[in-house]
Order: C-alpha cells, then sequence, then structure tokens
C-alpha cells in the first residue's frame, strides 16, 4: 500500500531538503490546481508565472474550455448548439442565472433589456464632445465609465437585487452606447433605440438609420434589416459572450474586488479588450487581410510571420489556451460558408485568408507552436458584409463580451471568499 497521501502534491526543497505538501483541489472538469495559498507562508518563496500561462486566478462554473480538444461550454453547453440552436438572449440568460430560460423567463428579460436601453441625454452630450475622429472603444470605455456617475447614489454593492438590475442596464445600454460612439466618429446624429425591435436587430437599426428612423430607400424600395443579418450577428454576439478569465475578463475581476463600481469594472474591462493581441486582433486581421491584397503576396507574409528579427505576427492567429482550432473559429468558417451567396463576401479577402489559413496549417512553424486560427480571423469578414465598419469591430466584441463579464462580476460578488487581487514579484532591482 503506498504511503503516499491522496490529492496532495509534495514539493521538496534542494537547498535544505524540506519537504512540503499541498492540497490539490479536483475541477469538475478539466485540470486540478495545487491550493498554494500557505506557500509563501510554508517555504518564503512565491511562484513566479509571468503572463500567468499556468495559474489558476479563481473558482469559477461560468465557462470552459479545453485548449487541446478546441472545446467550449457555457454553463456547461458545447457552443456549437448554443450558436445554433439558440439566440443570444437566450445564451445571455444562461450565462446570468447558469439554466436556459423558459418562455416566460425569456420575455420578461428582453421587454426589460429594451426598456433599460435607453441613456440619459447628458451622456449622450458626453459622448457628443468627443472630437469626430474618435475611436469607438475611447467613447466606449469612457462613456461606461461615466454611466456609473448617472447610477452611483443608490447602488447598495451588497444588495443582490440591486447589483443584479445594475447587471442588466449594462448589458441593455452597451448596444445603445457602441452605436451612439460610431455614428458619433461619422460626425451624424444618433439614433436612439428602438423598443419594437430585438437585441440585436435594434443594433443593426441604431448603426443605418436615416433621422426619423426611416430606413435606407432604393429604387427597388426600403433597404429594411435582413433577417440573415440579424441571425449572423447575433451568432457572432453569442459566439463572443464569455471565455473564462482571459485578459479582459480578469481585468474586470481585479477592478472590482476594489469595490469599485461595476461599470468601472466593465469599462476597464473594454479597455483591456481593445489591445490587438485581443479583442482588437479583430480589426488588425482584416487590415492585414487589405494590406496583403493579392493570394500572390501571401508567401512573404507567411515568411515575414515566422521571422523571429521581424515583429509582424498573423494576426487572428495562436491563442494562450486553444492548441488545436478554436471553436469559434469553426462557427464562424461554417456562417462565412453559408452567407458568401447572400451577403455577397468579399471573395478577394476570403480567397487570402484561405490561402493563409492553408498553409499555416501545413508548415512546421505553426504546427510546432499549435497556432490556429482563432475566432478573429473569420468574423471581420462577416462583419464587414454586414456593413460594420473596421473601427466598431471591437466594440462588437464588447456588446457580446459584456454578458460574460458581468457574469464574472456577479460570480466575484457572490463568493464570500473573494478578495482584492494583489499578486507579488520577483524583486530584481537593486
Ligand atoms: C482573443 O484569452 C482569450 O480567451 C482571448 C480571446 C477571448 O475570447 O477572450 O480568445 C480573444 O484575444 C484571441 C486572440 C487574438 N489575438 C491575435 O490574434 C493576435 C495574434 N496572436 C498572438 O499575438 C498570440 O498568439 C496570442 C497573444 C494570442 C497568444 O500569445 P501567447 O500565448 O503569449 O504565445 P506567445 O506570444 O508566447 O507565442 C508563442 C510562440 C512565439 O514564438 P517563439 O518565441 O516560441 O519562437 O508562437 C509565436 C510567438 O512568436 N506566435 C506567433 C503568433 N502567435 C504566437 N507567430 C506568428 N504569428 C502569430 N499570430
Amino acid at each position: 500500500m503506498s504511503t503516499l497521501q491522496t490529492n496532495t502534491m509534495t514539493l521538496i526543497d534542494n537547498r535544505d531538503s524540506k519537504v512540503y505538501e499541498f492540497k490539490i483541489l479536483d475541477a469538475t472538469r478539466g485540470p486540478s490546481v495545487i491550493d498554494i495559498a500557505t506557500l509563501y507562508k510554508d517555504t518564503g518563496v512565491f511562484t513566479y508565472d509571468s503572463g500567468y500561462t499556468a495559474t489558476a486566478s479563481c473558482k469559477s462554473s461560468i465557462t470552459y474550455i479545453d485548449g487541446e480538444k478546441g472545446e467550449l461550454r457555457y454553463r456547461g453547453i458545447d457552443i456549437n448548439t448554443l450558436a445554433t440552436k439558440y439566440t443570444y438572449l437566450e445564451v445571455c440568460y444562461l450565462l446570468l442565472h447558469s439554466v436556459l430560460p423558459n418562455k416566460k423567463e425569456l420575455l420578461d428579460f428582453d421587454l426589460e433589456l429594451r426598456h433599460r436601453s435607453f441613456i440619459e441625454e447628458d451622456l449622450k452630450r458626453l459622448i457628443n464632445a468627443f472630437p469626430d475622429s474618435a475611436h469607438p472603444m475611447s467613447i466606449l470605455s469612457s462613456s461606461v465609465a461615466a454611466l456609473a456617475s448617472f447610477h452611483y447614489e443608490h447602488l447598495d454593492m451588497n444588495n443582490e437585487k440591486e447589483y443584479a438590475e445594475m447587471a442588466h442596464r449594462i448589458i441593455a445600454k452597451i448596444p445603445t452606447l457602441a452605436a451612439f460612439a460610431y455614428r458619433k466618429s461619422l460626425g451624424i446624429p444618433f439614433i436612439y433605440p428602438d423598443i419594437d425591435r430585438s437585441f440585436t436587430e435594434n443594433f443593426l437599426y441604431m448603426l443605418r438609420a436615416y433621422p426619423g428612423g426611416k430606413m435606407k430607400r432604393t429604387a427597388d424600395g426600403i433597404e429594411e434589416i435582413k433577417a440573415i443579418e440579424i441571425k449572423a450577428l447575433d451568432t457572432i454576439f453569442t459566439l463572443h459572450a464569455d471565455h473564462e478569465q482571459n485578459a479582459s475578463t480578469t481585468v474586470v475581476r481585479n477592478v472590482a474586488s476594489t469595490g469599485a463600481h461595476p461599470f468601472v469594472a466593465i469599462s476597464s474591462g473594454i479597455s483591456a479588450l481593445w489591445g490587438r493581441a485581443h479583442g482588437g486582433a479583430n480589426e488588425s486581421v482584416i487590415m492585414q487581410l487589405e494590406m496583403i491584397g493579392s493570394v500572390d503576396n501571401v508567401d512573404k507574409y507567411i515568411a515575414k510571420a515566422k521571422d523571429p528579427n521581424d515583429d509582424f505576427r498573423l494576426m487572428g492567429f495562436g491563442h494562450r489556451v486553444y492548441k488545436n482550432f478554436d471553436p469559434r473559429a469553426k462557427v464562424l468558417k461554417d456562417l462565412q460558408d453559408q452567407l458568401k451567396e447572400e451577403l455577397h463576401l468579399d471573395s478577394n479577402l476570403m480567397e487570402i485568408a484561405s490561402k493563409i489559413e492553408s498553409i499555416a496549417l501545413s508548415d512546421e512553424y505553426f504546427i510546432s507552436r499549435n497556432l490556429y486560427p482563432n475566432i478573429d480571423f473569420y468574423s471581420g469578414v462577416i462583419l464587414t458584409a454586414l456593413k460594420i465598419d473596421r473601427p466598431m469591430f471591437t466594440a462588437i466584441f464588447v456588446i457580446g463580451r459584456c454578458v460574460g463579464w458581468v457574469a464574472h462580476l456577479l460570480e466575484f460578488k457572490a463568493d464570500a471568499k473573494s478578495k482584492i487581487a494583489r499578486p507579488r514579484q520577483l524583486y530584481t532591482g537593486k
């Protein structure tokens, strides 16, 4: 019979042969963790893990990712099922409440978001104060932080009901703030939300409508928003809804851990998402495909991506967790094929993208580093076909991801053992 205890790991410090044991905590799915909460007290050393490549920052039951298998589940349900069989609003409800809504729950949730989709006139004036050239992401992160000022006094952070109401409020207002940011960046009048339209249709309406809420007139009649466009964008929102402890979600949790207003935590997440290594990659992918310009130039750029002395990277490729195809990229690739004819997707960009993909997936450099297309590699071509301007691509990511950030905020708040985020360091100074 082994003398080893079960569910612990033993650490031997070879400097003085001291032996330490640490508990192993098992997950309901995926890797276990070593509980090192007492490591420093017991051993006098910290762990070091730049970029947190092997560090679990919290316990969570919201989203599960298996990077080896290329698997993604929200509340245990596979992303392919959710993206093909449910609406984004049903997925939002699932992420917030752990279960899919019944008909009445969905209707109540939908109506509440519609009625909360308006923003205060003073906030509209604040957005108007930005220069016309302002990037929508700058306006979005600033206006969400500013929104905290409009909902501050009466928020009792320890009141579950008030906090949940705050959650619905920010999910409802983000599309309006994003649409206002877009129209401000063009210097054109804002279009107010229309409570007769669904969440996703309403967003496209606020982007496209003319003053008075009229849609574009053409010789063939009125250019109404097509059902296939709504379904495509709804699927994109679902695919972006949550993704475990990614960089921006970690920021949201860290800001919330100080007791700051939930809206400034969301605003911090928006700022973190903007980076091109993260959510900003979708905008960079299209810029890169347009820069490559033709399938004839692909080899040159693949060589640049492989050159260690060239900081050029293939945007939309690689992922910290997925060492296999990003399952969301697969859904988007299928969606591209479905929409190609009906939405007249840009076939040149698609040809360049598929040439990059086929070369990269057979090239030793990418294979040895497990570099596969991620969600950002395919979203841009579809967003372009939905007549969404490139500077709005990451704002689309924000609209989809907002519910994930809110779900993590609520989970953090509900955890009585949650602490302020305060990592240590390896000091290398004088
Ligand atoms: C998102 O975390 C999430 O879940 C994020 C996200 C979400 O839903 O929240 O999934 C959304 O952010 C998707 C990722 C979007 N970013 C991009 O597409 C930007 C391009 N990709 C890379 O910058 C990079 O792959 C990251 C940032 C995504 C991941 O970086 P890692 O895990 O820190 O990996 P690394 O930088 O250490 O790279 C490992 C090796 C390096 O080569 P060597 O030093 O070993 O020789 O792979 C190389 C890198 O140079 N490499 C690339 C590359 N990505 C990594 N080489 C060329 N092109 C690339 N895209």
